[in-house]
């Protein structure tokens, strides 16, 4: 029969998986991105991820009846470009049509985030739910948009860049590596979550963090669970602004769930407890009627069955 190839391009990482027909996911294969060695040299390890996922499979190239790519970054779907990734560091980069030279094959391109939301909303935590957002937290901070079951792309596909949403007090806010000042993405990404520990520590806070040689954000949760006071309150900024923006969001697209994925929402309840909190406290209540919160559920898989998933019949 044929399979479908899903790639994930994030900033840390690179994915790709194998699928049926039915969008099972048969194989994977993941590596660091490399992104420090610039875009050519991660477009072609993604073609021989590519290459290689099928040559181990007992599938042939011939049976490869699409291949979709997911890329973190501002999308230009039309143009096949991505304009800007603030974490790739790309700048109009022809994604489409340098993979297609590579692969011989048609290439299917949509943001990272946007294919995270479709393989959730398929056969994740959105499964059978029409209408739901969901965020990635990670390096960056990443939202899909997924209206009657298809991801909204917006006119050029730029639709549910949520990490970029204008939402920290200009006295409070950082310069976002879009260039903006106050994205969602400052706060509530790994990267900002370990912005603010380094920030603490460095005003001479009283935190258990001072301690650690590499703060990563699960050391920071860790140390919130722990009760480490400014552990806590960094935690609680990161889902104050998240809990707020879900708080905007209700009252423009109505949708029935929130499903957050990516590295940071394995932190479990003492990031949900606040974001749901937060969500109540500034949503109108006939806005938040039925709404939930959920963790995504196809972890880290949820990219590449997404990104499969573009070329999938359904
Ligand atoms: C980018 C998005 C991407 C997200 C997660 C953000 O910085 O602007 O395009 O989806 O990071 O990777
Ligand atoms: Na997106
Ligand atoms: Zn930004």
């Amino acid at each position: 029969g044929k399979v479908y190839v899903g790639v994930d391009l994030g900033g840390t990482a690179i994915k790709v998986g194998l699928c049926d027909e039915n969008g099972k996911l048969l194989h994977t294969h993941e590596g660091p991105t490399g992104a420090e060695n610039g875009a050519e040299f991660v477009l072609d390890r993604i073609a021989q991820y590519v290459r290689l996922i099928v040559d181990q499979s007992e599938h042939s190239w011939e049976q490869v009846a699409g291949i979709g790519a997911g890329i973190a970054g501002f999308m230009d779907i039309p143009e096949g470009f991505v304009k800007l990734s603030p974490n790739l560091g790309w700048r109009n980069v022809a994604v489409k049509k340098t993979l297609e030279e590579k692969l011989g094959k048609t290439v299917t391109i949509d943001n990272d985030a946007n294919v995270a939301a479709l393989g959730e909303a398929w056969s994740g935590a959105g499964a059978g739910i029409p209408n739901v957002v969901c965020y990635t937290l990670g390096t960056g901070v990443g939202g899909g948009i997924i209206i009657n079951s298809k991801i909204y792309q917006g006119s050029l596909g730029m639709a549910g860049e949520l990490g970029h949403l204008q939402i920290v007090p200009d006295l409070e806010a950082i310069q976002c590596g879009c260039g903006q000042m106050g994205c969602l993405e400052t706060v509530s990404s790994a990267t900002g979550i370990v912005r603010m520990a380094h920030d603490a520590v460095a005003r001479g806070d009283k935190t258990s963090l001072g301690l650690i040689q590499n703060i990563t954000a699960k050391d920071v949760f860790d140390a919130a669970k722990a009760g480490d006071e400014v552990a806590l309150r960094i935690v609680h900024r990161a889902a104050y602004y998240l809990g707020r923006s879900m708080a905007s969001l209700s009252v423009i697209l109505n949708p029935r769930r929130y499903i957050i994925g990516g590295g940071v929402s394995k932190a479990g309840e003492i990031l949900f407890t606040p974001i749901r909190e937060i969500f109540t406290r500034y949503t109108p209540e006939q806005a938040r009627e039925g709404v939930d919160i959920v963790p995504a559920t196809l972890g880290n898989d949820a990219g590449v069955v997404g990104a499969a998933g573009l070329n999938l019949p359904r």
